[in-house]
């Protein structure tokens, strides 16, 4: 199988200098990467700027911005047999970038923020015969959410993680149908998780992929 998978953080850039992004290692994305890759697939990993280096056997698409992250991943998806949206990606971003670097004003400023692109629900809105599965981070009304995002998103399952995963070494995840139920629990290292995750997949996908 050949493997989209998005990870790490995106950036919106305010001025030439500064940006918005938050704090996801990419670490649960290229878990995934490398555990696809140790199970015999093919990966292309679209990844924003994190701190780790990608597993040597993959296509690496290094991207910074939502936008970036959206062309690289609908310009691959035909290619691939399904995608694994882990990244965390910015939902909004400044109306304007301002070219150079914004002084200061010796007063309060207030920035207008406009949505991102959805790369998750733009790929599984053309997904055709490959699989979809996403990632949905929840603090509250977890499962609702999730089923929500797999709905919105089109996506075959997703993986409900919470906020504590942002970071950490490890992750408590369970995958939820489209029925809202979940359908399998890991906890463990995110190589752990990955490893299970990628296994649980491809077991299943002949019966469930549409
Ligand atoms: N996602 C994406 N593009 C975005 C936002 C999210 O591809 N602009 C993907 C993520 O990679 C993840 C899934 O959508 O697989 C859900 O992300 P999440 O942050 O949990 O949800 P959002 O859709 O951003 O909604 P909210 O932040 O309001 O919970």
């Amino acid at each position: 199988m050949r493997i989209l998978i998005t990870a790490g953080p995106t950036r919106e850039y305010l001025d030439d200098v500064r940006y918005l992004s938050n704090a996801s290692s990419g670490r649960m994305g290229y878990a995934l990467a490398e555990a696809a890759i140790a199970q015999g697939h093919e990966v292309v990993l679209v990844s924003g700027p994190v701190e780790l280096s990608p597993p040597s056997d993959c296509e690496f698409i290094a991207v910074e911005t939502t936008d970036e992250m959206r062309d690289a991943s609908v310009a691959h998806f035909p290619d691939c047999d399904g995608v694994i949206a882990a990244a965390a990606v910015c939902d909004y971003k400044p109306k304007e970038r301002i070219e150079g670097k914004l002084a200061k004003t010796g007063g309060p400023i207030s920035i207008d923020m406009i949505e991102t692109d959805d790369v998750l629900a733009q790929l599984g809105a053309n997904k055709g015969s490959r699989w979809v599965v996403g990632f949905a981070l929840e603090s509250q009304n977890a499962r609702e959410n999730a089923l929500q995002k797999l709905r919105a998103k089109n996506c075959n399952w997703i993986v409900l993680n919470n906020p504590t995963a942002i970071g950490s070494l490890d992750n408590q995840v369970e995958l939820i149908d489209d029925t809202g139920h979940p359908i399998m629990k890991w906890a463990g290292s995110k190589q752990k998780i990955a490893t299970d995750l990628i296994a649980w997949l491809v077991a299943n996908l002949p019966d469930q992929a549409q």
